[in-house]
This record gives structure tokens, C-alpha cells and sequence, in this order.
């Protein structure tokens, strides 16, 4: 596993790497079953034999399931200790795992024609959103697709929002196994949002959205000669 950069969210990577261990159970909410057996079907499907960047992999979840239809998979996360799970659960073959910040993504990579995020631009301060997606952007092949899942905020299910700063950007308070409480960023776009932050940077852009998810895809635009 490369290590590369530093993290620019200590806070955030700190939070992940205690939790995890205990990550993988957001995936066994009864409500939301449906619904990722729905997106295990589709997401590999947008990858099929694509060069693919991951950013925030995580424990790997999805990654299981995008590498074995992938052409190759580049996975980064911040955080040591959810690669360290995802590296146990997806064949080293298929993968390669980088550790790095997905504000100042390493250039050199390799050449990628796909990107996936999983929740994670729900974790992107509003003041960063921008740059975050160019920075993306700048690391891909003209024409690249991209697919960015996250949460819906549903009543009942999602974490309630604590508080929403003078930026807007919303926060829960989430407690670990450990008794440990973490306060953290999560932000719900709307469509209006994503378009907004997406001006000029995105083609074809289309947000599906389930019960308790929503999928943007989009292409990165191919810059006339
Ligand atoms: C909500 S988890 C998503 C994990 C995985 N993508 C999934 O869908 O299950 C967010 C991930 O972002 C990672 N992370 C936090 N800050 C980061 C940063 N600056 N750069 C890269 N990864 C970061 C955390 O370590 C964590 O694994």
C-alpha cells in the first residue's frame, strides 16, 4: 500500500480510522436493503472495463464489487486503517490501494477514464466542493465518467443534523463503540446544489435518486482542440 500525502481533514480521517471496525454495519440497516441491492446491481455496470479511480474507499465495500468488472482499480482513502480492511476483502490482482488526500490527488496515478466516490462528497465542506470536483477532474482523461453516491437525509434513518454553521455546512453527532462522540460534517445537496457546483465542470450530467441514496453521473467535459 503506497503512503502519499498528507490529509488536509485530520479531524474526518481520525474519526474513520476509529470507526473502522465497526464501519461495515451502516450497510446492514434493514430499511435500506433494498436499495443497495439495487446499487450492487447497477454501480459495477458504469465500470466495466474502465480505468477507475476511487477516492475515500474506505473499507472497500463497494470496491468488492466494482474491481472484478473494472479493467483496473486505483483505491484511495486517507485513513490506514479502512484500507487495511478493504486490502483484506478485494484481491491485491484487481486493486491497488494508495494512501492520500482527496483534496490534492497525486498526478501521478496513472490514467483513469472513470471515478467513483462513495459517500463521501456528503463529507466535503461546501467551500471545498468546487475545488475538490476540479481537482477530480484534473486527475482524469477527457470524457471520464464519474459517479458520485451518497445519503438522501431520511427521517428516521439518517443521523439527525445537530447543528448547520455560518457556511451551511451541516453536522451530526455520531458516538463509537468506545463511547467516543465525533462531530461530523455531512451535507445534503440538493440537485440545485450539484448543478451549481458542477457548472463547467460536468457533462451529461444525470442524479438518480432511491429511497435513501442518490447517484450522480456525469462525464468530464472534452475540451475542444
Ligand atoms: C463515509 S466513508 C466512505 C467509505 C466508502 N467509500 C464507502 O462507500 O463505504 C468516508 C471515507 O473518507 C475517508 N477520508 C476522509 N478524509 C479523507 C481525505 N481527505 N482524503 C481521502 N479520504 C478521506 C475516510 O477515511 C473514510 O474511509
Amino acid at each position: 500500500m503506497a503512503n502519499i500525502g498528507k490529509p488536509t481533514d485530520a479531524a474526518m480521517v481520525a474519526y474513520y480510522a476509529s470507526r473502522a471496525s465497526e464501519y461495515d454495519r451502516i450497510y446492514q440497516k434493514p430499511e435500506r436493503q433494498a436499495d443497495i441491492a439495487a446499487l450492487r446491481e447497477r454501480l459495477p455496470a458504469c465500470f466495466a472495463g474502465k480505468r477507475v479511480l476511487e477516492i475515500a474507499c474506505g473499507t472497500g465495500f463497494w470496491t468488492q464489487y466494482i474491481a472484478p468488472r473494472a479493467r483496473a482499480v486505483v483505491a484511495l482513502d486517507a485513513a490506514p486503517e479502512t484500507m487495511a480492511i478493504a486490502a483484506r476483502r478485494v484481491p491485491a490482482d484487481t486493486v491497488r490501494f494508495v494512501q492520500g488526500d482527496a483534496y490534492d490527488l497525486p498526478t501521478d496515478l496513472g490514467v483513469f477514464d472513470a471515478a467513483f466516490a462513495g459517500f463521501w462528497f456528503s463529507h466535503v465542506p461546501l467551500a471545498r466542493q468546487r475545488a475538490f470536483l476540479q481537482g477530480l477532474g484534473a486527475v482524469l482523461a477527457p470524457g471520464a465518467s464519474v459517479v458520485l453516491l451518497d445519503n438522501r437525509y431520511v427521517p428516521g434513518s439518517s443521523t439527525s443534523i445537530a447543528e448547520t454553521d455560518l457556511q451551511g455546512d451541516s453536522y451530526q453527532l455520531r458516538t463509537l463503540d468506545d463511547g467516543t462522540t465525533h462531530r461530523v460534517l455531512k451535507n445534503f445537496p440538493t440537485e440545485a446544489r450539484l448543478r451549481q457546483v458542477l457548472d463547467g465542470l460536468a457533462d451529461q450530467l444525470v442524479l438518480t435518486e432511491l429511497d435513501y441514496y442518490w447517484v450522480l453521473e456525469y462525464q468530464v467535459p472534452v475540451q475542444p482542440d
